[in-house]
């Protein structure tokens, strides 16, 4: 009787994208597998830094692959929690599924340098090898590699360098599945600009809810001062938030206090420019003028303040990150209007909170203990200590 066959798919999947899901998809059809094992890894050999949890890292892959039955989890490496060696994984299929074919699904750059694998001829005894190979549609992208790509740990621009020296001889034995068109994505890229196209948007709403990869993105704009004061203000906010027993604001409290400031370190002409057009398109859209006229008057440092109205703007329009209550948090961080908010209260207050460099508010502990226990009346003080330092 002919064996079942079985395909281990390994890789850090941080995130998963739908390259993934098209390259198992082609590997499980042209061999006529049985089931195809996502197999996340913990600590890469290569020592690459992952960004999401194990535990985030497992539910994306869980709800990207929903709706194909054959697709499966293995969380073997995550829960052996030490390096990650194929040749343990591969033991590891041939003890539980002793009568099943095993097939390993790499790429081509993984290929090319199969042979310093850690046990490689191990591997090569106990399954058989399924290799893909990304699309490049310009060649350019191929010879204007700069070093410094090519010293990131992204894949996606190491296999372009490898595959300048195509000619390179590839003496492992292997079943290739060609050329995965659409699939020059890497999830390096996803982390900071996600598309759309590349993401299921279940795995997109799990990432935005979630903050995830949030820190990635903040170090694009912003200098590590402002990065710690904006994760020490998601840390207050999330005991706040907790304290006051809003368990259902936890996440939204943590993303909105997260990119509260995501705005902040752009240039003044930016933000100004910003404003400018923010408020032209608002008397386009509802014929009146917006009133935040009263806020241009009596702040004479006006720019300091719209990099929250222009944060809320930029994580909706790059990051797809739709909750109202967030993006109404953050906006609202500057000078809040809407006093009825309770996030956005707990955001406001968060950010004043945090000791900065150039001080921290009077009674700032008991103010922090305030808000823990009331979050109104703490609202409430330190907007009238912030009135007297005005
Ligand atoms: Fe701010
Ligand atoms: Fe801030």
């Amino acid at each position: 009787m002919k064996k079942k066959k079985i395909i281990i798919f390994g890789g850090s999947f941080d995130p998963i994208h739908k390259g993934h899901i098209k390259i198992a998809l082609r590997a499980f059809n042209r061999i006529k597998a049985d089931k195809l094992f996502f197999v996340p890894c913990n600590n890469h050999p290569q020592n690459k830094k992952m960004s999401a949890s194990n535990n985030d890292r497992l539910e994306m892959i869980r709800l990207a692959i929903k709706g194909f039955p054959r697709f499966e989890i293995c969380d073997f490496e995550l829960k052996r929690n030490e390096i990650s060696y194929t040749i343990d994984t591969i033991n590891y299929f041939k003890e539980y599924y002793s009568d099943y074919e095993l097939y390993l699904l790499i790429g081509y750059d993984q290929l090319i340098n199969f042979d310093k694998w850690n046990r490689y001829q191990e591997i090569l005894e106990n399954s058989r090898i399924i290799c893909y190979k990304r699309f490049l549609n310009k060649q350019n992208e191929i010879n204007n590699i700069t070093n410094d790509e090519l010293n990131t740990n992204d894949n996606s621009v190491q296999e372009l360098s490898l595959q300048k020296e195509d000619n390179k001889k590839i003496n492992i034995k292997h079943i290739s599945i060609g050329t995965i068109f659409r699939i020059n994505i890497s999830s390096s890229n996803i982390r900071v600009s996600p598309k759309k196209r590349h993401l299921s948007l279940d795995v997109l709403n799990y990432i935005n809810e979630n903050g995830l990869y949030a820190l990635d993105r903040l170090e694009k704009v912003m200098s590590t001062y402002r990065i710690e004061h904006s994760i020490r203000v998601a840390e207050i906010a999330v005991d706040i938030t907790k304290s006051l027993k809003y368990y259902p604001l936890l996440k939204q409290a943590y993303v909105s206090a997260i990119y509260h400031d995501y705005a902040k370190e752009f240039s003044e002409k930016y933000q100004t420019n910003f404003w400018t057009l923010f408020k032209i398109g608002y008397l386009f859209k509802y014929k009146k003028m917006y009133n935040k006229e009263k806020i241009e008057n009596k702040h004479q440092n006006l720019w300091k303040i719209i990099h929250a109205w222009l944060g809320a703007y930029l994580i909706k329009k790059k990051f797809f990150i739709n909750d109202y209550q967030v993006l109404n948090a953050i906006r609202n961080h500057t000078i809040l209007e809407t006093d009825d908010n309770i996030l956005a209260k707990i955001i406001f207050c968060s950010d004043k909170l945090d000791v900065r460099k150039d001080g921290e508010i009077s009674d700032r502990k008991k103010m922090y203990e305030l808000c823990k226990k009331d979050i109104n009346k703490g609202y409430l003080e330190i907007l009238n200590r912030l009135k007297r330092n005005d």
